[in-house]
């Protein structure tokens, strides 16, 4: 039996303020629940968020990290500083750092690893552009950026994590891919890699993001191999976050 997962990736949004209020919210307003529920926070605010969610149930990451150690790497962010602020996971390979930081598959397999070796979790995001969808490459593109991290860290690195299936098409566009599509994709990501081992396939947890919101979310998770979301837009909202947290269970 696998645990329903939901995740915020707030991106590059919020004010201490705005921090302030949105932890407030979710620290009473979330009821206890079947699902482990995060949220991905900008560098910045995550010793307001551990000083805050310390001692609840609401685990906290970030949404990337250098694959280095340490050293003079300027502007970057190490896995020992983000276990330092008591992180459990980090998000790698969205398409946002993809696209427009030329994140290719070879450094986000090194964080990946980097990631794991320092105890915390990765989130890594697949997913595939509308056109790569509308030339019917959506399961090549997607299965060449899931392998290329099983082939670095091996098959039983996906035990301790998580995989987020995360149509370009679908974020912050208001178009969710429907239950459908996202199931079909999830179901043949789950084949690929039960194809290197069936139980570790079985039990790792595949999270839909793109667009998901309270009214989207339950038609979504009933699917049998979505195990719940990443949320960027309707996770800065505590009140759309914990009911799309519910409708996890
Ligand atoms: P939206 O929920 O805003 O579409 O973003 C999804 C996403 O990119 C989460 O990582």
């Amino acid at each position: 039996m696998r645990t329903p997962v939901v995740a915020g990736n707030w991106k590059m949004n919020g004010t201490k303020a705005t921090v302030a209020t949105l932890l407030q919210g979710l620290k009473h307003g979330l009821q206890p629940g079947r699902a482990n529920v995060l949220v991905c926070a900008p560098f910045p605010y995550l010793s307001q968020v551990a000083d805050e969610l310390s001692g609840t149930a609401i685990q906290w990451g970030a949404q990337n990290v250098s694959e280095h150690p340490s050293g003079a790497y300027t502007g970057e962010v190490s896995v020992g500083m983000l276990e330092d602020f008591g992180c459990s996971h980090v998000i790698l390979g969205h398409s946002e750092r993809r696209a427009l930081y030329g994140e290719q598959d070879d450094v986000i397999a090194e964080k990946f690893c980097a990631v794991q070796a320092a105890g915390l979790t990765p989130i890594l995001c697949v997913g595939e552009t509308l056109e790569q969808r509308e030339a019917g490459a959506t399961m090549s593109v997607v299965e060449q950026q899931l392998m290329a991290v099983v082939n670095r860290a091996g098959i039983t690195a996906m035990t301790k994590a998580v995989l987020a299936y995360e149509p370009v098409w679908a974020i912050g566009t208001g178009k969710t891919a429907s239950p459908e599509q996202a199931q079909e994709v999830h179901q043949a990501l789950r084949a690929r890699l039960a194809r290197e081992d069936g139980a570790v396939a079985d039990s790792l947890s595949i999270l839909y993001g793109g667009s998901v919101k309270a009214s989207n979310a339950a038609e979504l998770f009933a699917c049998p191999d979505i195990d719940g979301g990443l949320i960027g837009g309707a996770s800065l909202d505590a009140e759309e976050f914990i009911a799309i947290c519910q409708a996890a269970g």
